[in-house]
């Protein structure tokens, strides 16, 4: 899949997309629908109705771990050993003059970010009108080299956006070093864009690799870009909307309260400051919206974690079934075909120093669903022996945003797999005949 719509129009193919005709107020009453739909179907949702704007609003496009697998063209149950396969593969861009993404400019005066994109208000306390599905991307300001990363901006009005954009994350970093040299950062901020740069703006790509040309390699054909209108940066020429800009130099403004993805609120922070040079986009262009903490957002997040996760227990332990994120992504579970004892100690060990949020782990057998929450603790209750096979590690940092840091510190592991001398003591019943039964040929009409 090269594009956003590709996208959808394959989730409405497989009867994964619902639409909302009815209109829907962008102020609370979208997420409130958005949420209902998670803890549902969990269906992609296109709202075509939003007050205030002749924009559909796309959302939850990757509410199943399977979507973001067969958006890369890639099986699910392979997907992690295939994205460790294809990590260094790399694909120069493909550059156009005429792009869909360009049909509609508007520049100068004629902008207004409060009137010319959705207005979408999430939490009870949000500051106000958020973008929390842009893709940022940005050439180095020596070395050209571009990144893409997601981060979520604030509404102002006018031509003005508010971003938290810190470093260690690379785009902070490069704005540093603009800033430093007494410069502004050019970024665009890509809204539907293609699944390929959606992945690789989520993933833990090396600061010194070009993230466009990792865009490409995910989707197995050159990203086609376009030259921006009014900076120096070149946009997937596919994408739906871009917001072409610049982060301005040695200026900070509170922005926040915002309702993110631990399902708390991030304070009011002094972040840096977007001022807008120009809004293109399609003539029909779709609008994407993500819920912080949402299935949508825990899977774009949870999958380069569970890879880089399964590339540092893959040395030590070299069958594994799976690895999920269930609940959260703080977290993880590791299912294992285990051959001897020590495996599963060095799979803790591993996973918890693999991924500096991960602050939870739990081994499984393979006869258990690491995606599956209550066979987990099924797993926990029945098979682990607490007293030898839980190891608490003190002290280690785990999530590291400044005001919550010191409630992240230490780190725990579960071994819940069965002595290999006790496996057939452990043997999980099976119903012959259960998996082919249908209720609805049992059950009288009516009850
Ligand atoms: C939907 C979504 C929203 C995100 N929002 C933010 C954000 O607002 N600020 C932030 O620092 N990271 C955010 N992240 C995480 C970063 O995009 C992610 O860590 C990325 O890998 C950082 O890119 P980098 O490795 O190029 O620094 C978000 C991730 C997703 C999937």
């Amino acid at each position: 899949m090269q594009t956003f719509r590709q996208l959808i129009e394959r989730l409405e193919a497989k009867g994964d997309l619902a639409r909302v005709s009815r209109q829907v107020d962008p102020k609370h009453e979208l997420t409130a629908v958005m949420r209902h739909m998670q803890r549902g179907d969990n269906k992609a949702l296109l709202f075509k109705n939003v007050k205030g704007t002749d924009i559909p609003v796309a959302t939850n496009v990757f509410g199943f771990r399977s979507t973001v697998a067969e958006s890369l063209g890639l099986e699910e149950g392979n997907l992690l050993r295939t994205l460790v396969a294809l990590e260094n593969r790399r694909l120069p861009v493909d550059r156009v003059t005429d792009a869909p993404v360009q049909e509609v400019v508007l520049t100068g005066d004629k902008i207004d970010v409060a009137r010319d994109l959705p207005q979408i208000v999430y939490a009870e306390h949000d500051a106000g009108a958020y973008i929390t599905a842009g893709v940022l991307i940005a050439p180095h300001p020596e070395t050209g080299v571009y990144n893409a990363s997601w981060n979520r901006c604030q509404l102002v009005g006018d031509d003005k956006l508010r971003v938290r954009m810190m470093p260690p994350q690379h785009l902070g970093r490069y704005h540093a070093e603009a800033e430093a040299k007494g410069r502004n950062l050019p970024c665009a901020i890509v809204i539907g864009a293609p699944p390929g740069l959606m992945f690789s703006a989520a993933s833990k790509v090396p600061y010194e690799v070009d993230e466009l040309e990792v865009a490409g390699a995910w989707q197995g054909k050159p990203l086609r870009v376009v030259r921006c209108k009014t900076i120096p940066v070149d946009v997937p020429a596919d994408a739906e909307i871009v917001i072409e800009g610049e982060v301005i130099r040695d200026i900070r403004e509170e922005e926040g309260p915002f309702g993110e993805f631990t399902d708390g609120y991030v304070p009011v922070m002094k972040n840096h400051v977007f001022r807008v040079t120009a809004i293109t986009r399609r003539k029909d262009a779709i609008y994407h919206a993500i819920l912080a903490g949402g299935t949508e957002d825990l899977n774009l997040v949870g999958v380069p974690i569970q890879t880089e996760i399964y590339k540092k227990v893959s040395a030590f332990v070299p069958r594994i079934k799976d690895i999920a994120t269930p609940g959260y992504v703080f977290g993880c579970v590791i299912s294992i075909e285990k051959q001897n004892e020590d495996q599963p100690k060095n799979a803790l060990l591993a996973a918890l120093g693999g991924y500096s949020w991960t602050k939870v782990v739990v081994i499984v057998d393979e006869d258990v669903d690491p995606f599956n929450a209550a066979d987990v603790l099924w797993a926990i209750q029945t098979r682990c022996t607490p007293d030898t096979g839980v190891y608490a590690i003190p002290r280690v940092p785990s999530y590291t945003r400044e005001d919550v840091r010191d409630v992240h510190r230490g780190k725990i592991g579960i071994d819940a797999t069965v002595p290999i001398p006790l496996k057939g003591l452990f043997e999980r019943r099976r119903f012959p005949g259960e998996g082919s039964i249908r209720l609805e040929d049992y059950i009288d009409v009516g009850h």
